[in-house]
């Protein structure tokens, strides 16, 4: 959570500062400041979005400075609480994404020895320790300063008349980005595409001083060499480009994302994944772990792994995985993450890490913190993905299990023909749903006036209510509900009147009958219904007050269409409520504190 930012080059700081923070709001929006350094360091900080501060600005003339978009952990949203944050002097400032757990032990020492701190934050402790350490060398007082702290960060040290910015990273994300003159830091590449596209990937335990033409990277107090990375991102990839917002721009390119991961691992040579090498163990089942959306796909992961593979998969959220067994010998261990920096996700691979297991890590973000810390890599193609909310990435993994289960498929030949030929399907069908949203646009529009919503599905669409379900609350801020179709008449019936909707997964496959059934026992108790359904239903039609058409597809590639009517049905019905749907209250987009 929070995104970090700092320039130091031959142009003006703060509108570089500003435009680079607008781009990383997604961390975090509770607040944001920005610091410059002159003749003395100016600070300027808020409880306000990114814009807000902008128009207050005056206009400081400065080469060098840091940012920072806050998701509060530490103290409420406030001016006081909000970053940068500085030492007694007021010369050093610092801006921090991450948490220090020994922060009160540090702050209860550093006030006894006569610092003032002023705010409820953790990373208040952070200018403190490095004005106690500092004897003419910043960096020298930054590593000094972090050997003192437990906890993660990756933190940016502005101090008046250095010439410099120096960095710092463990635990949370870092890059910095290489400019002619001038250079770039960031918590992420989206934030600096406008500006570069050429990256350096910080790892953790690495410190780097920055100025206008030098990148000078240490570790363990020595200088080493690190690559510059192209980054294949396009700054269009970074823009909303015609679309009100991220999440509707996102929904719409989920053909080319299918198309192009799918491109990417048909291109393979080489397995998608070859468990036996990488364990030296035969393959007997699957554990995967993961968070939020990416559980849910997780979740259709372990149904195409049990139907097409034949062996068993377990499903557990990373945040609960400490409390379980490890997995035992011949489990293939795969961790499910859009950002990579998810630190439930990267806690449990640790832990698994730790015990020496191998991991495979499904990925959005090349050179993530998950994907360094994995054996392998599958990575997804959906470019970044800024809205809170994940829709293309989540379709993504898909894709990237789907290719999993069809490698390692025990099917016949032919059926395995039938499904890639369908598969090569799946951006013409979901191009259809995105032609043809006017229905579902109606249907947001009646849901929005409800404040309770079940979701109900079975089989393989189980996890897709789910991931309705969160879509809807995440972005619409109703109250929703995802339900596998069978279990809702096991107490949760009572819940169910002319006031709380159903929408209820019905496209056909083998729980058909039964999902009749269920939409039939839900109007005997007055809920309306919206049903989802194949083109050509005639069952459903009469039974429910609203109807969703999905193109006719394999039963088995029916997530993929189900979840993107679901994403725009929750887009329009936010939409309807004036929600401000890229940027939902409380959230971020990636959870990097436990
Ligand atoms: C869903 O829309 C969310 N933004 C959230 O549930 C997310 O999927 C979760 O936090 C996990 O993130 P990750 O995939 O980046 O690990």
């Amino acid at each position: 959570m929070c995104g970090i930012v700092g320039y130091i080059g031959k142009n003006q700081a703060q509108p570089i500062l500003i435009s680079c923070l607008a781009r990383l709001e997604y961390r975090g929006y509770d607040s944001s400041g920005i610091a410059v350094a002159g003749d003395r360091i100016k600070v300027f900080k808020d409880s306000i979005r990114v814009n807000e501060l902008a128009k207050v600005l005056p206009e400081i003339e400065a080469t060098a400075g840091i940012g920072h978009t806050r998701w509060a952990t530490h103290g409420e949203p406030s001016r006081i609480n909000a970053h940068p944050h500085c030492d007694c002097t007021g010369d050093i400032a610092v801006v921090h994404n991450g948490v220090i757990n020994n922060f009160q032990q540090l702050r209860e020492q550093l006030i006894a020895e006569g610092h003032q701190l002023v705010s409820e934050t953790d990373t208040e402790v952070l200018p403190h320790l490095i004005e106690k350490h500092y004897q003419g060398n910043l960096e020298t007082a930054v590593e000094a300063a972090l050997l003192e702290v437990k906890g993660s960060y990756a933190i940016v040290v502005l101090k008046k008349d250095e010439g410099k910015l120096v960095v710092a990273r463990k635990d949370s994300p870092l890059i910095i980005g290489v400019g002619d003159r001038e250079n770039f830091v960031a918590s992420d590449v989206p934030a600096i595409l406008d500006y570069t596209n050429r990256v350096i990937y910080l790892d953790d335990g690495d410190t780097a001083v920055i100025t206008e033409d030098a990148i000078k990277v240490r570790h363990g107090g020595a200088e080493v060499t690190k690559q510059e990375q192209q980054v294949s991102w396009s700054v269009e990839d970074a823009q909303k480009g015609g679309y009100e917002h991220f999440m509707i721009k996102e929904i719409h390119e989920q053909p080319k994302v299918i198309r192009d991961t799918l491109g990417e691992y048909i291109a393979l040579a080489e397995p998608i994944v070859d468990f036996k090498a990488l364990s030296g163990e035969p393959l007997e089942d699957i554990l995967f772990i993961a968070c939020g959306t990416s559980y849910h796909a997780a979740l259709v992961g372990k149904y195409l792994i049990e139907e097409l593979v034949s062996i068993p998969a377990r499903v557990e959220l990373a945040s609960e995985f400490n409390s379980y067994h490890l997995p035992l010998r011949g489990t293939g261990i795969v961790a499910i993450t859009q950002s990579g920096e998810t630190a439930d996700t990267l806690n449990a691979m640790k832990r698994l890490k730790g015990a020496g297991k191998k991991v495979i890590v499904i990925n959005n973000v090349v050179s993530s913190s998950a994907s360094r810390l994995a054996d392998q890599t599958i990575n997804t193609m959906a470019g970044p993905e800024i809205s809170v909310a994940a829709t293309k990435s989540f379709t993504a993994q898909l894709m990237a299990l789907y290719w999993l289960a069809l490698s390692y498929s025990k099917v016949d030949i032919s059926q395995l023909d039938n499904l890639v030929t369908a598969l090569r399907q799946l951006p013409r069908k979901v191009q259809e749903i995105l032609d043809n949203e006017a229905v579902i646009v109606e249907c947001a529009k009646y849901l929005s006036k409800y404040e309770n919503v079940f979701f109900i599905g079975r089989g393989l669409n189980f996890p897709v209510a789910l991931e309705g379900a969160l879509k809807l609350k995440e972005v619409a801020y109703i109250h929703a509900e995802g339900y596998s179709a069978g279990e809702l008449k096991h107490g949760s019936f009572a819940l169910l009147s002319a006031d709380t909707p159903v929408i209820a997964i019905a496209t056909p496959d083998r729980t058909y009958e039964a999902m009749l059934t269920s939409i039939k026992e839900v109007k005997a108790r007055k809920s309306p219904v919206i049903a989802l359904v194949e083109e050509d239903d005639v069952n459903i039609g009469e039974l429910a007050d609203m109807v969703i058409t999905v193109p006719r597809i394999d039963a088995i590639f029916s997530p993929v269409v189900n979840s993107v009517a679901l994403q725009l049905l929750a887009y329009y019905t936010a939409k309807h409520r004036g929600c401000p749907i890229d940027t939902p209250r409380n959230l971020a987009k990636s959870v990097t504190v436990e």
